[in-house]
């Protein structure tokens, strides 16, 4: 398949090639699009057959439901149905304090949104994202875009073109060129389908954040591998994701005896021929000069950084042929949480704790 590239400004998003994007979307095709987080997948939400076109470039597994997009309430109506009074009471206090932005509701769903995007699931995910080119291609095209990250599935998320370039070229019919994403992780998932708000997925939408307007929040501890019994779990949660081709390896401790541990490391995989990678802040890179590849996640107070730079950087260490990644945990406070979430997923779902010598 021949994929079209289509290049827009993302300050002053050119409105013929937004009704151009709109429109493939409208009649069945598939348009990768930037928004604030990372780049999605669009597909009518309305259309099963553009869905399951969807999931096959991606590679996803067929449990794991879509998110909706929608660009004003109205679009959000033709999606969502409202349990009751609460639930819809919730959605228009979150919604009015966060949307647009990175925050997905997860609410009871119409029948107008074909199985094979919810997954059989009776509820579907809605955002309204902020992304001018990501509002304005909704708009144009006059349904709700059903899209995943623009990934292929297990590999990290992307937050450039050129990510979603390597991964979609050849298998979707356009991929829009508009520019870095600003947040750089996928949006807080948040269910509204239980008796508590709860979040399934962190993002740069915080419990804290969640807390301040509705009083009440709920948040899946994601350091706990088991899943949490009688509660409603993202199906996405369960499988290795954000992953470098290489193998990824987090620790938590004191900085110094870290710092020793991951100096050990480079010392052995280095000896036995291996090329390894490290993943720190401004704070600590100078440690690691003797690692092939040094990346920064910026300051080491800067957690809104933090997030634009994970993915690229995950990236950028399979370009170089790293076979293994050591990483200093950050703490977890605000969008870190969420940074701290997509490491130890991207390192098979662990942290080692490094002990006190
Ligand atoms: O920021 C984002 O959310 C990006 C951009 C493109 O909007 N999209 C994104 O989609 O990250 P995806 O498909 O990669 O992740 C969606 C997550 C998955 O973990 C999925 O399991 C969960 O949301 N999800 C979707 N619908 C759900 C539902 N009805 N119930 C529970 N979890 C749901
Ligand atoms: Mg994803």
């Amino acid at each position: 398949m021949k994929t079209e590239i289509i290049v827009i400004d993302p300050k002053r998003p050119e409105q013929d090639k937004l009704l151009y994007c709109g429109a493939v979307i409208r009649y069945g095709g598939i348009v990768a699009f930037p928004t604030e987080t990372v780049y999605g997948l669009g597909a009518s939400a309305f259309s099963a057959d553009a869905a399951s076109k969807v999931f096959e470039a991606k590679g996803r597994p067929a449990d794991n439901p879509l998110i909706v997009h929608v660009c004003d309430y109205d679009m959000a109506q033709t999606a969502a149905r409202f349990e009751d009074e609460g639930q819809s009471r919730l959605f228009y206090l979150l919604g009015n304090e966060f949307w647009p932005g990175p925050l997905t509701m997860i609410v009871n769903k119409r029948d107008s949104v074909p199985d094979n995007i919810t997954c059989g699931l009776g509820t579907v995910g809605i955002r309204m994202p902020s992304n001018k080119i990501a509002a304005g291609l909704i708009r144009a095209a006059g349904v709700p875009i059903a899209a995943p990250s623009a990934n292929s599935s297990g590999r990290p998320s992307p937050t450039r073109f050129s990510h979603v370039l390597e991964d979609m070229r050849g298998k979707i019919d356009v991929i829009i060129d508009g520019g870095d994403c600003s947040v750089g992780v996928e949006s807080t998932v948040l269910s509204l389908a239980g008796n508590e708000p709860m979040i399934l997925r962190p993002g740069a939408v915080t419990r804290e954040d969640v807390e301040r307007v509705c009083g009440r929040c709920e948040e899946y501890d994601w350091r706990k591998n088991d899943k949490p019994v009688d509660r409603p779990l993202s199906p996405g949660m369960k499988y290795r994701h954000y992953a470098p081709k290489a193998r990824m390896t987090v620790y938590s401790g004191e900085k110094e005896d870290v710092e020793a541990r991951i100096l050990q490391k480079i010392f052995e995989e280095k000896t036995s021929g291996k090329r390894v990678g490290v993943l720190a802040t401004d704070d600590q890179i100078c440690y690691y000069k003797g690692a092939d590849i040094v990346l920064s996640l910026g300051p080491e107070n800067a957690p809104e950084e933090h997030a634009r730079r994970l993915f690229d950087a995950l990236r950028k260490f399979d370009e170089e042929g790293a076979d293994a990644i050591y990483a200093y945990s950050l703490g977890l406070g605000g969008v870190d949480n969420a940074v701290m979430n997509r490491m130890f997923r991207a390192a098979g779902g662990t942290i080692e704790e490094i002990e006190r010598k």
